[in-house]
């Protein structure tokens, strides 16, 4: 064979061997790209919230609040009574604390209450975060460091804030967690959610606990007001608005409260309060249906959390785990599909690395090239240089979960309205039924709070969606813990 023909047969095999290399990587990645969409495919599936389901869930969180208000323990749902059974009328007066205690950081904040068209005259806050380690020590350890910044901020009492001749300093006491109370100013925690878990606490009554710590710092104060932030949500936000019939929090945890007719409370044995009404703290967070749509990814999230089998609307709604089910479908397509390369990185492997912020970034980025995916999956995972199919994908399921999270918060909202049989009443007479609402997640995540938003309109339908309000109540379960402690003053009693 003459030279020159050697070479060219030389050369077609080797085109050939680089030809079935690159169609060989070719079928591989398109194998894998399949398996993503799939993966993807199956979650869109699985976490449909059609109009019919969403109908259904609602219709089952009204059942669920019947049986709870009928019975203690008749339903997953708590529907504690709060003892709030008079909530602000705008007459409240004098100096009053909050401390508002809930999540990773605690708030305490004092405000100057100027009585009938005063309103608030003076208020100043401070905030400070919580170690980890304390979220899971003891009970003394907790609320000594409580104490201890309460106390910090009692001593930088401005001149401007009036202790009443006489009286106490007084404490609105706003704890977040499911709480069985036994009056205004006492109740027993039943269990941690959030991430806490401080065992020698459950059970206990956490306003001894916390006025012992306040003693320990030698503080001279006493707490009036004991309530949830939903209850301090539903108080805030009446003081400005009369229309409030509800509080929904949708931040690291989720829950609501709504004012219901005492004669409404089957399991209420105390004498009927004067209003005729009380507040009720839901607990919906524990809410859980055979409706709800829920995945795999749900169930191991549920699985290895520090409360299995509690909390599953939670866990599929609020800002705590959010971001953790995205990283979950993320791990699945990086093992099984091998989306980020043939290892899977090892920081996707480590639970709740993705938090609901980052998700809620990535999810509003509208950039050409989705440069914030690709530089929060470079910084929080580590994963540089994702092409933007890779990037889409990330949207596309952050989209997926915060749809399902927010169109059954607004199923709940719709629960809560046919409960009070709100649902057909359109605003013939400029009737409004407001709903304040409050939390990170729905003060920061946008698609997340249009879309609830949206779906309830879609669920009252458009008559009626009319006199159904939502009103962002910012920072209103301190300042109503701190109107709740006003109104239950002991001072002013006396
Ligand atoms: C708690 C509720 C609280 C909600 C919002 C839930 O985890 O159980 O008591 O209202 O979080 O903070």
């Amino acid at each position: 064979m003459k030279t020159g023909k050697v070479a060219t047969v030389i050369g077609a095999a080797t085109a050939c061997a680089v030809a079935a290399v690159v169609v060989q990587r070719y079928v591989k990645k398109s194998r894998r790209w399949g398996r993503v969409m799939a993966i993807l495919k199956e979650l869109e599936e699985k976490c449909a919230t059609p109009m019919w389901k969403l109908r259904q869930v609602a219709d089952a969180m009204t059942v669920e609040m019947h049986a709870g208000l009928a019975s203690e323990g008749g339903s997953k749902l708590k529907m504690l009574i709060t003892y709030v059974d008079n909530l602000p009328t705008g007459n409240e007066e004098g100096l009053f604390y909050a401390l508002d205690l809930g999540g990773t950081n605690f708030r305490v904040l004092r405000v100057q209450l100027g009585g009938k068209d005063g309103g608030i005259v003076s208020q100043d806050f401070t905030e400070v975060s919580i170690p980890p380690n304390l979220m899971v020590g003891t009970s003394d350890e907790l609320f000594d460091y409580i104490a201890a910044e309460l106390a910090k901020f009692v001593a930088q009492e401005d001149q401007k804030f009036q202790v009443p001749p006489g009286g106490r300093r007084e404490l609105g006491f706003t704890f977040s967690f499911p709480v069985m109370q036994t009056s205004i100013t006492s109740g027993n925690l039943i269990k941690w959610t959030k991430g806490f878990n401080i065992d020698d606490a459950v059970g206990k009554d956490v306003v001894a606990a916390l006025t012992e710590a306040i003693q320990r710092q030698g503080l001279d104060m006493r707490v009036t007001a004991l309530v949830n932030d939903t209850v301090g949500t539903l108080a805030g936000g009446r003081y400005t608005n009369k229309d409030v019939i509800a509080a929904v929090i949708l931040g690291t945890g989720t829950n609501a409260a709504y004012v219901e007719r005492a004669q409404a409370i089957p399991k209420w044995h105390g004498t009927l309060p004067k209003t005729g009404e009380m507040v009720i703290n839901m607990e919906w967070g524990n809410f859980r249906s055979s409706h709800l749509p829920l995945t795999e990814y749900d169930s191991s999230l549920d699985a290895e959390s520090l409360n299995p089998g509690e909390q599953i609307f939670e866990k599929i709604i609020s800002g705590m785990y959010l971001g953790e089910i995205v990283r979950r479908v993320l791990c699945k397509m990086a093992e099984e599909a091998l989306i980020f390369g043939d290892t899977v990185p090892s920081k996707l492997k480590v639970p709740f690395i993705l938090r609901t912020p980052d998700m809620s970034a990535m999810h509003h980025d509208s950039s050409a090239d989705l440069s914030v995916v690709g530089s929060k999956l470079k910084s929080i995972l580590e994963i540089p240089g994702t092409p933007l199919e890779v990037r889409k994908v990330v949207v596309e399921l952050c989209n997926i979960i915060a749809t399902r999270g927010a169109r059954l918060s607004a199923a709940g909202i719709f629960g809560i309205l046919k409960k009070l049989g709100k649902d057909t009443i359109s605003d013939v007479e400029g009737q409004k039924n407001v709903i304040a609402m409050d939390g990170g997640l729905y003060e920061h995540y946008s698609e997340y709070s249009q879309c609830l938003e949206n779906t309830l309109h879609e669920l009252v339908g458009e008559d009626v969606s009319k006199s159904v309000v939502i009103e962002h109540s910012n920072d209103g379960s301190g300042i109503g813990a701190a109107l709740l402690a006003a109104s239950h003053s002991q001072y002013l009693e006396g």
